[in-house]
């Protein structure tokens, strides 16, 4: 198999991808041979480029200041110049870290599972569970990306950078589904738990609403409202379900497989957050640049409701933490996973801009601070080329 070097879980709440100031990002004025690029897209007309748009010969050539993120009327199929390198910095890290889930070795979690006395009924319940959540979550993810997202991202390097995240979750669509066919699991309770247990149910359900705006043919950006839907949209996408709803089921799963349970379905688990590490903090990214360049989208009383989505994700969270885990396993228990998101939530308000809501909350499993993504914040892109490579191991420790 390809292996990889220990992993560069990234959580920056500064990081060195951060967009460019304002200061930055004044539009050079526009020639007349392109004239649909204006200094400020006319909020009447909606959305912006789709690229599909019919050739204009002769135009004037794309100018780093024409890109925006949304709303943008330059040529959206040509990539370069680079405006926005964290995107494309992005983009490369996540091809350095291409993974297949054929290439881990499900063998011991095989024997393991088959063994009547190999794995207690709360540890199998907490496995069957987790994967019923995210094997239909990561399917949800792809779509909202491709269907509603894509579209209204008007800017190619981050496009570039999409069109490998929708890669990256089929590919944790198919670890799943790999890890249910491994462990001779029943396909049909996995996959529908989504809609049988509530428990499972209630975070995707939370999360369709986020994606079905737009994702219809006629929602389209340039009008202060519509722009402000885009923007919530992407927070409850990247910042609750990528960055809070990931959180309890990684942990418990990853946890497993550092007392040696499961370690091939650990690893699956481990290439998958390192991924998902990569597509939050993109998002973040994202959102922290159309604040940037629209700052009349992001008004006290926006940052309030941003702060009670998030605070709802953090409740469906905890729920989840006591509905998969009832009684303690492992060292672990939904207490303790409460403080864990709750530490999860103050990081990702941060990172966007929001104050904390849980002041002074601690991160109770420090292994995960060392395993997963709270220790590079400051170094990730000095740390990233040794660190994400496309062949080195994974290693527990
Ligand atoms: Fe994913
Ligand atoms: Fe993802």
């Amino acid at each position: 198999m390809t292996s990889m070097t220990p992993t560069a879980w990234d959580d920056p709440l500064s990081p060195s991808s951060s967009p460019p100031p304002a200061a930055d990002l004044a539009l050079e004025p526009r020639l007349p041979e392109a004239p649909a690029v204006t200094e400020t897209p006319p909020a009447e007309t909606g959305a912006g480029a789709t690229g599909l748009e019919a050739l204009e010969m002769g135009a004037a050539r794309i100018q780093v200041d024409d890109k925006q993120i949304i709303n943008c009327r330059a040529d959206l199929n040509q990539l370069v110049p680079f405006k926005y390198t964290w995107a494309w910095e992005k983009y490369l890290a996540a091809c350095n870290n291409h993974w297949m889930p054929q290439e881990i070795n499900m063998t011991a979690d095989i024997e393991l599972w088959k063994n009547p006395d190999g794995l207690t009924e709360d540890e199998r319940m907490i496995v069957m569970r987790n994967l019923g959540f995210f094997s239909t979550a990561d399917s949800l993810v792809a779509n909202n990306l491709v269907l509603a997202v894509y579209r209204h991202i008007t800017n190619p390097e981050c496009r570039q950078y999409l069109l490998r995240q929708a890669f990256e979750e089929a590919i944790h669509t198919h670890a799943y589904q790999y890890c249910v066919e491994s462990l001779g699991l029943d396909q049909g309770e996995v996959f529908n738990m989504y809609r049988e247990l509530p428990s499972v149910a209630r975070k995707a359900e939370w999360a369709l609403p986020f994606t079905q705006s737009l994702g219809d043919p006629n929602f389209q950006t340039g009008t202060f409202e519509n722009d402000q839907r885009l923007l919530r949209d992407l927070i409850a996408f990247y910042v609750v379900f990528e960055g809070i709803f990931f959180y309890v089921g990684f942990s418990q799963i990853l946890s497993m497989g550092r007392r040696n349970k499961l370690t091939g379905v650990a690893e699956q688990f481990q290439y998958i957050l390192r991924d998902e590490s990569m597509h939050m903090n993109f998002g973040i990214d994202v959102i922290n640049q159309i604040k940037i360049e629209n700052p009349q989208l992001w008004s006290g009383e926006f940052q309030q409701q941003m702060i009670d989505l998030i605070m709802e994700g953090v409740e469906l969270e905890i729920a989840y933490a006591y509905d998969t885990m009832p009684r303690g396993i492992l060292g672990m228990n939904a207490p303790v996973f409460e403080d864990y998101v709750k530490f999860i939530a103050n990081r990702r308000l941060a990172q966007i801009g929001l104050p904390a809501q849980f002041p002074g909350a601690q991160n109770p499993f420090q292994w995960m601070s060392e395993t997963l993504d709270l220790k590079k914040e400051k170094n990730f892109f000095e740390t990233r080329v040794t660190e994400y490579q496309t062949g080195g191991a994974l290693s527990w420790d």
